[in-house]
């Protein structure tokens, strides 16, 4: 959903770096591989990064590598997978993707390297970064935030007089005067690729942490004469990574916060956006009416003048216009023009609720088409069934689609009436315009135009409750008013 990159200059490649362990996500998912508004971390990635239109894109893997690679694989068949060795650290994990990069063809120009655990970065702002490195023919241009607590970022150490950037100081690097630098580095860079290949050479590991920093880079260009920027952010959210399961929340709920706010913007009502969940999948029309309590996921629309909630969870739901869909929990469903559901519906995939239709009160659907106007009113369930146009479904009616191996289908004509609790025993058919009397089993196919009644005779003892139940409530009520 990233806007397309208009700036002419693409760069020649971005590499994202996805090797760390995450190990306070406590997870034995890898931590990139987390999503936020429905979408893994590294999806997010790969989105700003896509938007760039950069020729090439390597992401540098290692921690479940094989995890890692076959969900990047999915997202993005044409990204150069990387394996960082034994050697740690984010100017070895760069080197390895030059390396594999410039293996299969020497790049040129400029290279922009971003983390796969850094959700909320835009294309706009990567778009930023490139053009003024580009602008400027800098060496390097570091994307930068101030920030009140800087504890743990490498911190960007500029020139007294001129102000210009000098290098970048690791946390556990830094001097008590540098750390108490407020500028930080977001990790996010567009380097000049002959620049950084010749740089990555000289880094070593000789730091506190063993590590080949890439920060290292920058101090190496500038004392070979190139030109080192930054580009500060006054929006602390795009440079901010992931770490533990408190960040991915709340960096997640800000996330949604945008999502919703952007939803606004282009004519959704959005009651309260505090309890309203949006996936970046999700397509909303103008004039749709989101109640509190909400969450659409995945690949669900909804069309004009409809309106969800309150309390609905949707998956790849599509609702059409001025439906109103209450109180459901639903996937894979499809909800015509002016319909209802809800409250208190179980929407399962495959259910397609034609225009003008109903499905109420606490029923639960599956793998059925119901055609126009039609109405399943209360609690029921229907399954591998197909009803016509105008057909109105009892109280408390159950299509019987499974025989404890086989499912079977069920197929109701139009304008059928029903009466409550029919059951249909599958696979079984009954024509257009019949009726079913209450409480009827359907095991045999019913033509068009009959009544089908399943016929136990009522039978009436006389005197029961007085002479079985002696001495009760319900003796003593009989005894008054016979
Ligand atoms: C790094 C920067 C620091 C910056 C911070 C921003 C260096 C030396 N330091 O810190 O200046 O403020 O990011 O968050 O670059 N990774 C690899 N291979 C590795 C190590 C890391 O691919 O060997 C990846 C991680 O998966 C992650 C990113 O690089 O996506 C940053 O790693 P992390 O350890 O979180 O950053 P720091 O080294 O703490
Ligand atoms: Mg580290």
């Amino acid at each position: 959903m990233s806007p397309q990159n208009t700036n002419s200059s693409n760069p020649a490649a971005v590499i994202v770096l996805a090797a760390g362990a995450g190990t306070r996500m406590k997870s034995r998912l890898p931590k990139i591989l987390h999503p936020i508004g429905g979408i893994s971390m590294v999806g997010h990635a790969l989105a700003a990064a896509h938007g760039l239109n950069p020729e090439r894109l390597a992401v540098v893997v290692r921690f479940e590598r094989d995890q890692v690679a076959a969900h990047i694989a999915q997202l993005d068949p044409k990204a150069l997978i990387v394996d960082q060795d034994e050697i740690p650290g984010t100017g070895r994990a760069v080197q390895a993707a030059l390396e594999a990069l410039d293996a299969e063809n020497e790049i040129e120009g400029t290279v922009v390297v971003t983390y796969g655990d850094v959700p909320l970065l835009t294309t706009e702002l990567l778009e930023e970064l490139t053009a003024t490195h580009q602008k400027d023919n800098n060496a390097v241009t570091v994307l930068t935030a101030v920030l009140d607590d800087a504890t743990g970022y490498g911190r960007i150490l500029r020139d007294a007089t001129d102000g210009t950037v000098l290098g970048i100081r690791e946390h556990k690097d830094a001097s008590d005067a540098e750390r108490g630098i407020k500028e930080i580095n977001s990790g996010i860079y567009a380097f000049d690729a002959a620049v950084l290949r010749e740089a990555l050479k000289s880094v070593t590991t000789d730091n506190n942490q063993g590590e080949m920093y890439l920060t290292d880079v920058l101090g190496l260009a500038r004392n070979d004469g190139g030109r080192v920027a930054a580009v500060a952010t006054a929006d602390r959210w795009q440079v901010e990574g992931a770490n533990d399961r408190v960040q991915l929340a709340t960096l997640g709920a800000e996330h949604n916060r945008r999502i919703v706010e952007s939803w606004m913007r282009r004519g959704v009502t959005v009651i309260d956006p505090a309890t309203t969940w949006i996936d970046s999948t999700v397509e909303l029309d103008e004039d749709v009416t989101i109640l509190p309590g909400t969450q659409l996921h995945g690949k669900t629309t909804v069309a004009r003048d409809a309106v969800v909630g309150p309390d609905s969870t949707l998956t790849d739901v599509q609702i059409a216009e001025r439906a109103e869909v209450t109180r459901t929990h639903g996937s894979g469903a499809v909800i015509g023009e002016g319909a209802h559901v809800g409250p208190f519906t179980y929407l399962r995939p495959g259910t397609v609720l034609g225009a003008d239709g109903k499905i109420g009160a606490f029923y639960e659907t599956k793998n059925v088409t119901i055609g126009r106007g039609s109405k399943l009113s209360h609690l029921g369930y229907a399954g591998d069934a197909e009803i016509g146009e105008d057909t109105n479904i009892g109280c408390g009616n159950i299509t019987a689609n499974y025989d404890g191996v086989n499912k079977h289908r069920t197929v109701i004509g139009s304008g059928v009436r029903t009466g409550s609790n029919t059951v249909f025993v599958a696979p079984v058919t009954v024509g257009d315009g019949a009726f079913t009397g209450a409480g009827a089993i359907v095991r045999k196919d019913v033509p068009a135009g009959a009544l089908t009644l399943s016929v136990a005779p009522q039978r009436n003892d006389e005197g029961w409750t007085e002479t079985h139940r002696p001495g009760s409530i319900s003796a003593a009520a009989a005894g008054k008013s016979n």
